[in-house]
């Protein structure tokens, strides 16, 4: 079982360059299959989650192939629409799927996802969405057989939650529907905007009508389409997190400020040097100790994104102050709390609220990753830490950073793994 080995308590200093979007690309290679043609998607991260969505579309038919950043899907010759079991446990955002195969093919056969242990996960939102634009969708044993072969009918839907991997799913069902379909309360995430100009750029009429509404004029064909991926907001705020545990400075290239725009002025306010005047970079530069006395809540796009809520709290555990987390989008979101109070971090959970009280110090312990971005909070509190700290379940690491221990060794961190 490999480690990561982090000596911590190093400054981080120099240059990191952002990866693409991990949940940008996922929808986008799934969007994919209905180009129905060759697509070339540019700034694509190598990471697990793609590799595993890669071996979906070339089960189903695509041809693929993957040089350094760029990967070329050829989706001419689709030939199933069955995703087996194995494949779809692997990786929540399989369920993207559902609505591809059905763009695509008119049918699909496919097991329930697996993915982060988050809390229950249900796609109900999806299910039902589908349903009123006309899907049949048959549900038991923990798989879902749908099928429309006369293609789907445009039609009004309005989301309960803008979940964002159901709004993905509809956009993704409705771009070849009869006529048009309206989704309002949609999601607002800047990965949604990409799979809409991805998509768009393949032919789709997909247009984005005031406040969380798309419309989508449906089309008889796609085509393909050459497009590059938007850097990874969540990728951003790991790496400025291990900056001001670290009494860092950093330049991190490829960012979109507007992206992380909940976030930049929580650092700000923990005392770090935010520049973002540049184009497309931003750096971080950290006082000898953050300060952190607020309250963070995690909110849907454009709010405080869930997913660097782990990271931040790492950073906020070696600030001063106390800080007060409330955890909105997923009920199970604070699995990395534990190991944090292994490394000697003083926390208090109480259903979706978490209590920081910042210390002075935390010590290099082992811990384990239970979810990707715990994993990544872990790695920001090794980094903080003094002595050494042993993180095992590198797996979930893998499912989301491209190079992370390569970024963080240049930078001055030492951390390896064994
Ligand atoms: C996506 C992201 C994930 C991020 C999350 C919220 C990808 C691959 N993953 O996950 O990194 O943390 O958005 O920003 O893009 N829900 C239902 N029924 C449904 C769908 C969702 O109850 O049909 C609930 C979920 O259980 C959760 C909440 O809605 O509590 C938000 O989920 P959703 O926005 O769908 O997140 P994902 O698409 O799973």
């Amino acid at each position: 079982m490999s480690k990561l080995i982090i000596e911590g308590a190093r400054r981080l200093k120099g240059e990191i360059n952002i990866q693409g979007s991990k949940n940008s690309i996922l929808p986008i290679l799934a969007a994919s299959l209905v180009a129905g043609d060759e697509c070339v998607i540019h700034n694509c991260p190598r990471i697990s989650d793609v590799d595993i969505t890669l071996k979906i579309l070339e089960h189903l038919g695509s041809k693929v192939n993957f040089e350094k950043n760029t990967v070329i899907v050829n989706s001419e010759n689709i030939i199933k629409n069955n995703i087996p079991n194995l494949l779809m446990r692997k990786m929540r955002s399989s369920i993207i799927f559902l609505g591809a195969l059905i763009s695509a093919v008119g049918s699909a056969e496919i097991s329930l996802p697996g993915g982060c242990e988050l809390g229950p996960r249900p796609i109900d939102m999806h299910i039902e969405g589908l349903r009123q634009l006309g899907l049949r969708v048959d549900e038991g044993y923990g798989a879902l057989r749908c099928s429309n072969e006369g293609g789907l009918e445009g039609c009004n839907i309005t989301l309960s939650f803008p979940s964002v991997g159901a709004t993905e799913n509809l956009i993704i069902a409705s771009v070849k529907a009869h006529g048009t379909t309206v989704i309002s309360n949609i999601a607002k995430e800047p990965e949604i905007m990409d799979l809409v100009a991805f998509l768009n750029s393949c032919g789709a009429k997909i247009e984005c009508r005031g406040e969380g509404t798309l419309v989508i004029e449906g089309v008889q064909k796609l085509h393909g389409a050459e497009y590059t991926i938007i850097p990874d907001r969540i990728a951003a705020v790991t790496y400025m997190s291990a900056a001001a545990v670290t009494v860092g400075d950093l330049l991190l290239k490829n960012v979109i400020k507007e992206h992380i725009g909940a976030v930049i002025p929580v650092f700000e306010e923990a005392g770090c040097t935010v520049q973002t005047n540049s184009k497309n970079s931003l750096r971080i530069t950290a006082p000898t100790r953050p300060y952190f006395n607020r309250m963070i809540r995690t909110m849907p796009y454009p709010g405080f994104p869930t997913d660097a809520q782990a990271p931040v709290m790492a950073m906020s555990c070696l600030a001063d102050g106390t800080s007060v987390f409330v955890e909105n989008i997923f009920t199970n979101r604070y699995k990395h709390v534990g190991e944090l109070l292994r490394l000697g971090a003083d926390i208090k959970v109480e259903g979706r609220v978490a209590i920081v009280e910042g210390v002075k110090r935390l010590f290099g312990a082992e811990v384990t990753a239970m979810d990707l971005r715990g994993a990544a909070a872990l790695v920001v509190a090794g980094l903080g830490a003094e002595g050494i700290t042993k993180i095992s379940g590198l797996s979930h690491i893998d499912r989301g950073y491209e190079n992370l221990e390569n970024n963080l060794g240049l930078v001055g961190a030492s951390i390896k793994r064994v």
